[in-house]
């Protein structure tokens, strides 16, 4: 099939995540090699909603020159929101109340104004769903898989995943000596929503004793009475790795906060976990939690590698004809997904997956019977 497309957007919406840059590189660089115009929006969708915001008008148009030196850089040059759905955009009202308001028809004619032909949306979860009903709204779309959290159905890998569990094993090496000197128990919380991804990878790579992940609820006493036993067998510290998403077997999550029009905020699991294991251990427990780090910063060679794949194989798509696809990695193989079988539900770890049977073999525990 051919393609009408001669003029395509890309954004950048939701939390960023380590690889955007490379993204838009690489969507930049195929797209101008095929005589494509291309341009992208700030903020999100943000930059065609509200272009007297924006001094550049919302819409910068990108050549190669203008993403040359980008793809080693953490961030989005595009900016980016977790506010910005436009189906149920948070909107002050007289009485200075705030009201969700779709305003997708608008933003739909705004890509007709601008004479869009096709929408490249790197997003997790949320993101992706947005673009997939603005897919089903007549826009023309493919979305690459952007997420830290790597908890995308279809995708064995998303962007941002590896940068992010580099770090988190980078801050675990260095509590090692800390938590050695002073003989204490380090807790550490890492992000990665409702899936242990984040916590697993780098828990297992930090070589800690324990892992508490949302897919596998836990029993805190349990916990204690490992860490417990391994100081009898002679390790005088200890580190645990929990996934902000953990939670106590018949308990639910720790929210941080809840604001209209976004998702709820976790975190704070690793506080009550380290004042558990005091308590239960009578040993000194200290918590870091790393939050935000874990997205900044320059991006991996893996990370980069990925984004420009995915931005190029985005465009490759919709030279092709394709449409309402995400461009997923399954080694050695790229392949095309529909956007809807990748939002249908989040990719968690399965509690019996290989890396989960590697720890427990290492004398790691996950807080459970097993
Ligand atoms: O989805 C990516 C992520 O970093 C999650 O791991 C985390 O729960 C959330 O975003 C934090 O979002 P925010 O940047 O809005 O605090």
């Amino acid at each position: 099939m051919t393609s009408a497309v001669r003029r395509l957007a890309i954004n950048t919406g939701g939390g960023d995540a380590p690889g955007l840059n490379a993204v838009i590189h690489g969507a930049v660089y195929a797209a101008r090699g095929l005589g494509w115009q291309i341009f992208g929006i700030r903020d999100g969708y943000d930059g065609l909603l509200e272009p007297q915001n924006y001094p550049d008008g919302g819409l910068i148009e990108l050549r190669r020159s203008t993403v040359r030196d980008i793809s080693h850089v953490g961030g989005t040059i595009l900016g980016t929101t977790n506010r910005g759905n436009p189906f149920c955009r948070p909107t002050k009202q007289p009485d200075g109340t705030m009201k969700e308001v779709d305003r997708s028809d608008e933003l739909i004619e705004r890509f007709r104004q601008n004479r869009l032909d096709a929408l490249i949306a790197a997003g997790g979860d949320g993101s992706l769903s947005i673009a997939h009903q603005l897919h089903n709204k007549g826009l023309c779309v493919v979305g690459v898989p952007k997420t830290i959290d790597n908890d995308l159905e279809s995708t064995t890998f998303t962007f941002g995943f590896s940068t992010a569990v580099e770090f988190a094993t980078e801050c675990i090496d260095r509590l090692h000596s800390t938590a050695l000197s002073h003989q204490r128990v380090i807790v550490v919380e890492v992000m990665g929503r409702y899936a242990g991804w984040i916590a697993l990878h780098s828990g297992l790579a930090g070589r800690a004793d324990a892992i508490l992940i949302p897919e596998i609820p836990y029993q805190i006493e349990k916990v204690a009475a490992h860490l417990c036993r391994k100081r009898r067998e002679g390790k005088p510290y200890s580190i645990v790795v929990v996934a902000e998403g953990a939670k106590p077997l018949g308990g639910d999550v720790t929210v941080r906060s809840r604001e209209v029009g976004r998702a709820e905020r976790l975190g704070g699991i690793g506080e009550t976990v380290a004042a558990e294991l005091q308590n239960l251990t009578g040993k000194e427990c200290r918590c870091v939690v790393l939050g935000h780090l874990l997205r900044g910063g320059s991006p991996t060679a893996i990370d980069r590698i990925l984004g420009l794949t995915f931005g190029a194989a985005a465009v490759y798509a919709l030279s092709k004809g394709m449409d309402g696809v995400m461009v997923a990695v399954n080694p050695p193989r790229i392949d095309f997904v529909p956007i809807q079988e990748a939002i249908a539900k989040l990719k968690l770890v399965p509690p019996d997956s290989e890396f989960v049977l590697v720890s427990r073999a290492l004398d790691i525990t996950f807080g459970d019977a097993g």
